[in-house]
């Protein structure tokens, strides 16, 4: 049998930073394989060279562990000149083969041809679902396994309106969210924009038990970099206080809250006396000294918790992420604490990535 594609979706204009991501995932298991990436499409194709190593990827594949990818599945069939009377009959023939998926996700590219196939996309979920659940091959309820032994998610991917690829992700593996995209209102009292990115990172980035055990009333935060306020207004509408760090003026509104603190320090140097139950960074600066920053207050556990965003104006956005992400674990371990991490080019970033540490406490008995 000919090898299929594995499909990753990325932000336009991101594709060679994806597909060096994937090929360094590819490599550090030893499966050999090639990208296919067109600029500012949206999407890659990787292709493996035999079975084996399809199989190899498909089962460590995990969105967690991938920066650059929004969303994945194993392409196992690519339909073109579908008629615009029944395109369900033969996207069924293949679905057939894959067997029963517990989820359905009808989806398109966030490029400009994607986005007008928006409308088609949702409309055409409906028939679809319901030709699926029909024939029993969408099921919340039975169990059921596709081919590699995995309760799968199905994916159709719709390029045009008559030309989609048809595959599977193992389920919670991949996005549930279609396009892999968060979408999230700006609160219309936000200072800024760039409000959501935080929103986002707090939702994608960390896990529900962490997010109780951080955002309690009270509970206090440190945003270096903050004005006019887009990040602080989301650590305060989580009920925390704030001290803020920037030169430049903070929203009004916002520090009528009564909050926040507001200090005009130097956001490298400047460190607070007792720890913070979480530690934001938005500055625009050299990602590899945001890191080191990030580090710096790890290592001297003023706070468990640090989200922050490293800006990527060069090229090589991916090594340099892979960099500055590797010093940082060293550092940490260099001083043996224990930590993860996650980071992710989130829908609401543009030129940039978020990245979540968390080091972790030694259980007390
Ligand atoms: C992208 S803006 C932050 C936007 C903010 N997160 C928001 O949501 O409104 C970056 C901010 O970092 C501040 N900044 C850059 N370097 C700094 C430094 N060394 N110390 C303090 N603030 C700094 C700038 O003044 C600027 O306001």
């Amino acid at each position: 049998m000919s090898q299929t594609p594995f499909i990753f979706f990325c932000r336009p204009g991101f594709e060679s930073d994806c597909a060096a991501e994937i090929q360094a995932f590819a490599n550090a298991y030893d499966l050999a394989g090639y990208a296919n990436a067109q600029p500012n499409t949206g999407y890659v194709r990787f292709q493996l060279f035999d079975a084996i190593s399809e199989q190899r990827l498909f089962a460590e594949l995990d969105l967690v562990d991938l920066i650059f990818v929004r969303q994945w599945f194993w392409a196992k069939a690519e339909l073109t000149g579908l008629a615009a009377e029944d395109r369900v009959s033969p996207i069924m023939k293949f679905c057939a083969d894959i067997g029963i998926a517990k989820s359905l996700l009808v989806e398109h590219l966030d490029n400009d041809s994607g986005r007008g196939l928006s409308r088609f996309c949702k409309k055409f979920s409906t028939p679809l679902t319901i030709a699926l659940e029909k024939q029993g091959l969408l099921s919340k309820k039975t169990p059921g396994e596709c081919a590699e032994g995995r309760e799968s998610q199905l994916h159709i991917l719709f390029l045009a309106n008559d030309h989609c690829l048809i595959g599977y992700s193992p389920l919670g593996k991949a996005s549930a969210l279609k396009g892999g995209i968060l979408r999230l209102k700006s609160p219309k009292d936000a200072p800024s924009r760039s409000s959501l990115k935080l929103d986002e990172a707090i939702q994608v980035l960390i896990s529900n038990k962490q997010r109780k055990a951080v955002f309690r009333l009270g509970h206090t935060a440190v945003d270096l970099g903050a004005a006019p306020g887009g990040w602080t207004y989301q650590l305060v509408q989580r009920g925390m206080q704030v001290t803020a760090i920037d030169n430049g003026p903070m929203d009004k509104r916002l520090m009528a809250t009564e909050h926040v603190i507001h200090l005009r320090e130097n956001a490298l140097t400047w460190m607070p006396e007792k720890p913070v139950h979480i530690l934001v960074c938005d500055m625009v600066e050299k990602p590899s000294l945001v890191a080191k920053l990030m580090a710096k207050w790890l290592v001297a556990a003023k706070t468990e918790h640090a989200v922050f965003n490293l800006k990527l104006p060069m090229k090589k956005r991916f090594q340099e992420v892979s960099d500055c992400i590797g010093e940082m674990c060293e550092q940490l371990e260099e001083h043996e604490i224990n930590y993860y991490w996650q980071a992710k080019h989130l829908y609401h970033d543009r030129e940039e990535v978020t990245v979540y540490f968390r080091r972790k406490m030694p259980r007390q008995n």
